[in-house]
Order: C-alpha cells, then sequence, then structure tokens
C-alpha cells in the first residue's frame, strides 16, 4: 500500500516543488546539486515518487513533473497538507482514520485514497470505490453533547450540497438524513461514525463518498457522477479543499439551528412518504420535519408521530 509521507519537508516533497516550479525537464545532476545530495539519491527518490503515483516523467535528459490539477498528493493541499493522508489504494479510509483517531490525530485529520478495496456504506453495504472517485474520512473532535452528533453528519452533507450548487450550478439536494442527490440520483454518501468517552465526544469520523470522475453507474443503476452532469472532468483536490474549509468553518462556533434551517430549506425528504429501516424495524410514514437533533419526525398512518433516529430512508 503506497502511502505519500507527511512530515517536515522531506526530500520527495523538495524535489517535487523544485519540479513543480521548473519550466522544462530538469536533469538530476541540477537537482542534485540544488538540494546538495548525490545524483543516485535524486533517482532513488524520483523512483519512490513515482510509486506513489506522482506523475514524474523521466528521460535521459532528466526529470518533468505533469501537471494534475486533479492530483491529491497531500503537498498540494497548502495549509491542510499536515494533515492529509493520502493512500493509492486501501482497504476503507474508515479504517485508517479510526487507526488515526485512536493514536490522538489532531481534529480534522484526513485519510484519502484513490480508490479503496473495501468500500462500504450505511447498513454495511459496499461503496463501490474505483478510480476517479472522491473517498476520504475526517476526524472531528467537536465539543458538543454526544446527543448532538447527529447533526454534524448532516452539517457534513449541507456543506458538501451547498459546495455543489455553488461551484458547480448542479441542483444537489438533501435525503435524511445525509445523502446527496441530484433529482433521484444518488452523488454523494456520508457514513458516520462515533467513539465516545463518558459524556463527552472523543471523535466523529465522517466518511464521504462523491462520485467525481468515476462512473457510478456501471454498479449503482440511479448513481450519477459530476462528470456526467458537467460533461468534463472536475478536479477532486478543488473540492475536498473547499468541502474542508465549508465543514471547519461551519464547526467552529457550532450553531445548531442555523445548520438545521440549511438542512431544511435544501432537503427534498420533507413532504414525502418514506420507509425508515434500521437492522431491528422498518417504519413508514409522512416525513414533516427534522427535530433539534436531526432526527426525522414521522407523521404515521394513524395521525401519531414517531421520530427516526437514525437508519436508511427511502422515498416511497
Ligand atoms: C452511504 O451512502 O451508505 C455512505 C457511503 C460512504 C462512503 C464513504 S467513501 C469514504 C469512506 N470510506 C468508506 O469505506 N466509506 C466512506
Amino acid at each position: 500500500m503506497a502511502k505519500i509521507k507527511v512530515n517536515n519537508m522531506s526530500q520527495k516533497e523538495k524535489i517535487y516543488n523544485i519540479l513543480k516550479e521548473a519550466e522544462d525537464i530538469l536533469s538530476g545532476e541540477k537537482i542534485s546539486i540544488m538540494l546538495g545530495i548525490s545524483r543516485v539519491s535524486v533517482w532513488k527518490h524520483v523512483k519512490g515518487m513515482v510509486h506513489s503515483g506522482i506523475p514524474v516523467v523521466t528521460s535521459p535528459q532528466g526529470y518533468r513533473l505533469t501537471p494534475d490539477p486533479d492530483s491529491l498528493n497531500p503537498w498540494e493541499f497548502g495549509e491542510w497538507q499536515d494533515r492529509m493522508h493520502y493512500f493509492q489504494e486501501i482497504s476503507s479510509t474508515m479504517d485508517e482514520a479510526t487507526e488515526l483517531a485512536r493514536q490522538d490525530c489532531p481534529d480534522f485529520t484526513v485519510v484519502v485514497a484513490e480508490r479503496q478495496t473495501q468500500g462500504r456504506g450505511r447498513m454495511k453495504r459496499v461503496w463501490f470505490s474505483g478510480d476517479g472517485g472522491l473517498y476520504f474520512t475526517v476526524v472531528v473532535r467537536p465539543d458538543i453533547p454526544v446527543m448532538l452528533a447527529s447533526l454534524v453528519n448532516l452539517a457534513a452533507a449541507v456543506e458538501m450540497a451547498a459546495l455543489l450548487r455553488s461551484s458547480y450550478g448542479i441542483y444537489a439536494s438533501l435525503k435524511w438524513p445525509n445523502d446527496i442527490l441530484i433529482d433521484r440520483a444518488k452523488i454523494c454518501g456520508i457514513l458516520s461514525q462515533m467513539e465516545t468517552e463518558g459524556d463527552r465526544i472523543s471523535h466523529l469520523r465522517i466518511g464521504v463518498g462523491l462520485n467525481v470522475n468515476n462512473s457510478p453507474e456501471l454498479d449503482e443503476p440511479g448513481a450519477v457522477s459530476l462528470k456526467t452532469l458537467s460533461g468534463h472532468p472536475v478536479s477532486r483536490r478543488e473540492i475536498l479543499v473547499a468541502f474542508l474549509n465549508r465543514f471547519e468553518e461551519r464547526l467552529t462556533g457550532f450553531d445548531p439551528e442555523t445548520l438545521i434551517a440549511d438542512w431544511r430549506s435544501n432537503n427534498t425528504t420533507i413532504g414525502r412518504h418514506v420507509s425508515i429501516s434500521t437492522v431491528k424495524k422498518t417504519v413508514q410514514g409522512t416525513a414533516v420535519d427534522i427535530d433539534s437533533h436531526g432526527g426525522l419526525i414521522l407523521k404515521m398512518a394513524d395521525g401519531s408521530h414517531e421520530t427516526a433516529i437514525h437508519g436508511d430512508c427511502f422515498h416511497t
């Protein structure tokens, strides 16, 4: 499993930055002089970079970096760089995030992968995670009561949908609890897991799968990608950075009332007849609102009300 190391300016990162600035092919000798290391070391570092998926083209004249606006290489993430953990392939970004969180990683640590071999969704479903999609998990440590944790999931969905609308001009709506749909087609799913210590949240892992340049319709009829909608490839890095900035801002000075209002005004669930399934039971009714904890309030056939706290929601 090739991972790009995140640490203080490694030689590889220095070589990457030199190649990024260079206008033409740069010889190994020039780089070795700039860094005060041998040409063989330069060659070994470049070999390692290529192994990690960095598009460095080598030729007898030297090295050249192919510009890639879609690259998820942590060195392209500016102020987020130190919190990015990038993998070309991983079982699930949730697994790595769990380990990092249990080792006390900082708030807003991000695990991102080009593909997942065991990507998963809610209710233990498979999340197909082929090349071109955006798959990441953010570890957050919000200082809010455990009973408000579901609102953090809603916040992630609200921010991703707002980003898709404002930057890509597509009308993304929210299906309770945190799916993002374009018309009826799913473009984004969010899986969240929580660990607590007594009555406080130790951390939440918010896993996001967004169909960007992949072809989800091959595995999931009824799913759609940003590339299909916009007619051209879209930079996953641009989306991830914009999402992280928005999500961080939303959680800073977290305001549940504004969040719930934002969710309400962009949702497609309220007013519909729905079926909510959990591992234990399925309930059906008309969705009438969400409550202050993010639960979905249903009006049942007999006129009574029930609140679903979690579960899979189907618009029927
Ligand atoms: C769902 O709609 O059921 C939730 C899907 C969540 C998928 C993402 S992809 C990144 C992270 N890693 C996983 O294995 N799952 C989440």
